[in-house]
């Protein structure tokens, strides 16, 4: 049995449609069972409850092989994450899969990095097997700017000319499922990344070509960034956190390429042009 967290998410719930076709048999830990009603319907085991609820965690870990441990970022992140290794190590699970990030090194100075690399640290000292998943930006990121880019043709974001390997989510996902179903992935992580290294001025050229449209990205200035983004998180810590991921990005922390998806998968990851071209209903007028 295999246990996944995140699963009414964008990752993990890519993990989960990924795990069902393969027919592999799944167990969710899920806070909203209507939320979750999709993941039931493809023949996923639901356990309603936070990973805050010790019952709940019990619950869902009893009798699993592997799990996946994917939260959003928060400042009780690493403690409910710890909380739950502690947990799986408890009920005797083999093996967990974290979600964390490319920028999680042992030097970094920014919070969400720091937060997965404390994770990370604890998962490797648990005594369980371990495998970290460790992508670049998602390209599921600029669905937010799916507003401005169809009314205004623009996009603003606050990177500068730094570049990014940005990555689609179905890859990510995809990587997670082969490590659960196949062997040889224990104890070793996995950069994922997209096939471009690219900056935002780049992926603006290609919304353009895919969309037949000029597009233009806006290169915010940090502080208007920040008074924006503070319009829709409530949280200082998270606002302060992902201005920093930014200010990183922009200073060229996330330029970097790995061929893990080929190297796992056996194919080449999915680009930005089909990204893109997946998802026109949302990025162009029609
Ligand atoms: N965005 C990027 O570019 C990027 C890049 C690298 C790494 N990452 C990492 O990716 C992770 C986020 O993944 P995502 O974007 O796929 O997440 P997401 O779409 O925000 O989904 C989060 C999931 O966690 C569940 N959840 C939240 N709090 C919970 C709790 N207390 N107990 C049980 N379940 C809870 C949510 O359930 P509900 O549906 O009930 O809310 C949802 O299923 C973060 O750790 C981030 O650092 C992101």
């Amino acid at each position: 049995m295999i246990l996944l967290t995140g699963a009414t998410g964008k990752t993990g719930g890519a993990v989960a449609t990924q795990l069902a076709e393969k027919g592999v048999a799944c167990r969710a830990l899920v806070r909203d069972a209507g939320k979750a009603a999709p993941l039931a319907e493809l023949g996923i085991e639901l356990v309603i409850g936070d990973f805050a609820d010790e019952a709940a965690l019990g619950q869902a870990l009893s009798d699993v092989d592997s799990a996946v441990l994917i939260l959003p970022n928060s400042e009780q992140q690493a403690t409910l994450e710890k909380r739950f290794i502690d947990a799986a190590s408890k009920a005797g699970v083999g093996h967990v899969v974290k979600l964390s990030s490319m920028e999680a090194t042992a030097d970094t100075g920014s919070p969400i990095p720091a937060m997965h690399y404390q994770v990370e640290c604890h998962l490797k000292e648990s005594g369980l097997d371990w495998t970290m998943v460790r992508p670049n930006f998602f390209m599921q990121n600029l669905l937010s700017s799916a507003g401005t880019i169809k009314e205004q043709g623009r996009f603003f974001l606050p990177m500068g000319d730094g570049k990014t390997g940005m990555s689609d989510i179905r890859d990510i996902a995809a990587v997670i499922a082969e490590v659960l179903t196949a062997t040889g992935h224990r104890n070793k992580s996995y950069e994922v990344t997209g096939p471009e290294l690219l900056s935002f001025h780049d992926v603006a050229g290609r919304f353009s070509e895919v969309l037949g449209t000029t597009v233009s990205y806006v290169d915010m200035p940090a502080d208007a960034y920040r008074e924006m983004l503070a319009k829709f998180l409530a949280s200082e810590w998270h606002l302060n956190a992902v201005c920093d991921l930014f200010a990183g990005i922009a200073a060229g922390g996330l330029e970097y390429k790995t061929d893990t998806v080929s190297q796992v998968l056996g194919r080449e990851p999915i680009s930005l042009s089909e990204f893109v071209q997946d998802h026109l209903a949302v990025f162009k007028n029609c």
